[in-house]
């Protein structure tokens, strides 16, 4: 597979906003390379399929996240596990846009990673404020003190709200009314 090289915008202080009934996927190889994208992932992130197959999957990285995040997704992945997440990402315009992520990994018959995917729908309001605050002071201790400071501090955090990172995930982002039937419905087509 080809490997795209990329320039990286300069983050911009604009949100782009997008219908909550607009999911956006993808897929990576187990190193994270960018394999599939739908329409949604191009529109919004304002990137095209041939800028983004072959790209690795931190094109979208913006620097208000904290490394930790995507620590524990790749170490769920990476074990088969499947795992969430609500992330801060960075469009080619710089602009940002928020959403929650669901990961999963695809495995062969023998049980080996052939793929990983992610189906991300967007944050409502209450997701990304409360996300941003948690997420600032994270990336101020991982300035100071590096990644192990910044875990440290979300165990802490979750442990003062006595939940698991699951868990607070379930009860932040859980959607509500007819959401969770499109979501499942639109996630069994990329099956
Ligand atoms: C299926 C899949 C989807 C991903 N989607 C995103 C994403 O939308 N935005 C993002 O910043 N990182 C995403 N990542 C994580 C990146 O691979 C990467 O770990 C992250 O951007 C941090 O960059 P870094 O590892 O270079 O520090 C995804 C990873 C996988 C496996």
């Amino acid at each position: 597979m080809k490997h795209n090289i990329i320039y990286r915008p300069i983050p911009l202080d604009e949100e782009i906003k997008f219908s909550k009934k607009k999911f956006i996927v993808s897929k990576t190889d187990i190193k994270g390379y960018i394999t599939f994208v739908n329409k949604n992932f191009c529109d919004i992130s304002g990137y095209s399929e041939e800028e983004l197959i072959g790209a690795p999957h931190n094109i979208l990285r913006h620097p208000d996240m904290p490394r930790a995040i995507f620590f524990l997704v790749w170490s769920s992945l990476l074990k088969g596990e499947p795992v969430s997440g609500v992330v801060k990402n960075l469009a080619k315009s710089g602009k940002y846009y928020w959403v929650i992520a669901d990961f999963d990994v695809k495995k062969d018959k023998d049980g080996n990673i052939k793929s990983l995917t992610a189906f991300r729908r967007a944050a409502p309001q209450q997701v990304i404020d409360t996300m941003e605050e948690l997420y600032e002071t994270m990336l101020n201790i991982e300035k100071r003190q590096g990644m192990k400071g910044s875990l440290s501090y979300l165990q802490e955090y979750l442990e003062e709200h006595h939940m698991t990172y699951d868990e607070f995930l379930d009860h932040l982002v859980t959607p509500k009314g007819m959401l969770p039937k499109l979501i499942s419905a639109f996630k069994s087509m990329f099956g």
